[in-house]
């Protein structure tokens, strides 16, 4: 059976393969050199990898099953993209829940590079559990997680889960870290801006990396020069 195309966006081809594991397929530039263009798309998949890796026991990721040239296969992760549903969902524990992904990340000086609710997904606990017991146990004990489950509709138990290190990079900067939220901030005020200003508010509350008092301080200053460096490759 053919792997079935989730999106096409400008840089990749994302499409869910046979075994319901995404693939992400970097796209060829017709205007680069081939051999050039080979070599970026290996070098950027292999980044992206290795970036999710470092963080799998560290934030929600999805697993890299393997890299190979300029593919990733990775898990599925089968929930809510943020940016159709914040709005509809318990935006606020999201937010919180945010914050602390970002502290976390920051503090490994890992920069995202791409904060915006595209790239990130809520998930139910119980659904991700129910995933991998279908494939393990018998119907009988799934339908009893499954009623137990609807008895809970009011779902504390979530999981946001960060994707798109695909403009990932280390760096220990007060000034990157601060511009990662400062896009956070502006992805938020463009979609979502009727809940925007409660979202950013929350975040800022409650991210608390190592120095973050000096990278708060520096959102207006980025902001003031309306325009900051691009240091993507
Ligand atoms: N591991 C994953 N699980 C579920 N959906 C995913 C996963 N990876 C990507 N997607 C879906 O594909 C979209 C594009 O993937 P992404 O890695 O963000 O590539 P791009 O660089 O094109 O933005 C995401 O917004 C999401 O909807
Ligand atoms: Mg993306």
């Amino acid at each position: 059976m053919q792997n079935k195309i989730l999106q096409q966006g400008a840089e990749a081809i994302i499409s869910l393969d046979n075994n319901n594991q995404i693939l992400k397929n970097r796209i060829k530039k017709s205007y680069r050199f081939p051999e050039l263009d080979n070599k970026l798309r290996t070098r950027r998949a292999k980044s992206e990898a290795k970036i999710i890796e470092k963080l799998k026991n560290i934030i929600n990721v999805p697993k890299i099953i393997k890299t190979e040239d300029d593919k990733i296969t990775m898990q599925f992760i089968d929930g809510k993209k943020l940016s159709d549903n914040l709005e509809k969902l318990d935006y606020k524990k999201i937010c919180k829940q945010i914050s602390e992904t970002l502290t976390k990340l920051h503090n490994q000086n890992i920069i995202h590079g791409d904060l915006t609710t595209s790239n990130m997904i809520y998930a139910e606990d119980n659904k991700q559990k129910l995933n991998i017991t279908n494939s393990k146990i018998s119907k009988a004990t799934q339908n009893k997680t499954k009623n137990n489950n609807n008895n809970n509709n009011n779902n504390n138990n979530f999981k946001i889960y960060l994707i798109d290190f695909g403009l990932g990079f280390h760096s220990r900067k007060i000034e990157d870290k601060a511009v990662d939220l400062h896009l956070l901030k502006q992805a938020l005020e463009a979609k979502h801006f009727k809940i925007a200003d409660e979202c950013i508010k929350i975040i800022l509350k409650n991210y608390k990396p190592k120095q973050y008092k000096l990278i708060i301080k520096r959102i207006p200053i980025i902001e003031s020069r309306g325009r900051y460096k691009n240091k993507h490759h």
